[in-house]
């Protein structure tokens, strides 16, 4: 799993059983170049198709790369291994036009690994009218459903999506706005680092409450679901626009703001909320979640059996599963997608 944050390569051996569970994991990061590279390519630019077939393959370097010394550090075979669930790197997320773009060269991957693939997930559940998003919510509904406890999963990743997950009826889930992207960017610019490390930089800053009023106006965070975004919508030029000129700390306090907001908003009523991805780590945005949810837990994804920064890629692991034992992972009621669809494309070892 690379996501959107393009910090990195997340690696995980899952035992796909009833109750799935990781048996290994590790974490790659994205170097400068590939990630300047990779940053680039989610918005137009000269000569796109070469640059995306070089970074495909790159990507798939990389992801060999890290199952290789997964299966080191773990003692296995890659004979052992059923397939690998392969997410790609999304450069663009257009279902409004009917596309989604996630580039890792998956026959390349399953050459260099010597084991079957599975990638392309998102593309069968839009060709049936889908978002092709979330499709996390079916992972979550297995892992963390609870039989008397109305919970909700947030995955604060590049972008946040909420799984809800009621008693009993259907399980929601959508992506309700940006998690750290928009974060993300703003330390990079003022501070030079990746990310405001467990959110301190923002948790000394002045909110601004016309600020937070013209970020909230977006469209987007008032739309009902079925929805999904990207950097295709919350990017550089989005935030931008909406900026006058204000204190750079206290934009990074709002933009905490706006991301606690869309979060708590999507997890009204829930009794629980269990939270995964790496904005997990900012101390300050879980603060303040917890906060606007008043009461009501707010729990790493790791007091219920799973660290937070394994739970996407332990889903894709478990998606792939599916996909080889011709099974639907999409939601139909999350993503609007005509109905349950066997998602992926398989690269056979
Ligand atoms: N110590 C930390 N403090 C604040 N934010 C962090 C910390 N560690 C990780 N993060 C955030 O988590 C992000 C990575 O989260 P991840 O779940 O991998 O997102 P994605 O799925 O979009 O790649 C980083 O880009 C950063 O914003
Ligand atoms: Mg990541």
């Amino acid at each position: 799993m690379s996501g959107t944050s393009l910090d990195g390569v997340d690696a995980v051996l899952l035992d796909a059983a009833a109750a799935p569970r990781v048996l290994a994991s590790l974490h790659h990061p994205f170097d400068e170049p590939l990630r300047r590279e990779l940053l680039a390519l989610n918005a137009p630019g000269d000569n796109e198709i070469d640059r995306c077939a070089r970074l495909g393959n790159e990507l798939a370097r990389r992801y060999a790369a890290a199952v290789g010394e997964l299966l080191r550090s773990s003692g296995r075979q890659a004979a052992e291994i059923r397939a690998i669930g392969c997410h790609g790197q999304t450069v663009r997320h257009r279902p409004d036009r009917g596309y989604t773009l996630q580039i890792g060269n998956a026959a390349l991957l399953a050459e260099l690994a010597g084991i079957a693939v599975v990638a392309d997930f998102r593309a069968r559940d839009i060709a049936a009218g889908g978002q092709g998003a979330p499709l996390a919510p079916a992972f979550h509904a297995t892992l963390f459903r609870h039989r008397s406890e109305n919970r909700a999963v947030v995955n604060l990743g590049g972008i946040a999506n909420v799984t809800r997950l009621p008693i009993e009826g259907t399980v929601l889930g959508f992506d309700c706005g940006p998690g750290n992207c928009l974060l993300d960017l703003w330390a990079a610019k003022h501070l030079g680092k990746r990310y405001d490390d467990n959110g301190e930089w923002a948790a000394g800053g002045t909110l601004l409450p016309a600020l937070l009023g013209r970020l909230r106006e977006e469209p987007f965070f008032a739309a009902p679901p079925p929805k999904s975004t990207g950097r295709d919508l919350f990017n550089q030029a989005w935030l931008a626009a909406r900026l006058r000129n204000e204190e750079p700390r206290a934009v990074q306090a709002t933009l905490l703001e706006l991301t606690a907001r869309c979060v708590a908003d999507a997890c009204k009523g829930a009794a629980r909320v269990i939270a995964c991805g790496g904005g997990t780590q900012n101390v300050a945005l879980m603060r303040r979640i917890a906060a606007l949810l008043e009461g009501v837990p707010v729990e790493s994804s790791a007091a219920h059996g799973l660290d937070p920064s394994l739970v996407e890629a332990a889903a894709f692991a478990w998606l792939a599963e599916r996909s080889l034992n011709s099974a639907p992972g999409n939601l139909a009621e999350v993503t609007g997608a005509r109905g349950p669809r066997v998602l992926g494309a398989i690269y056979p070892k």
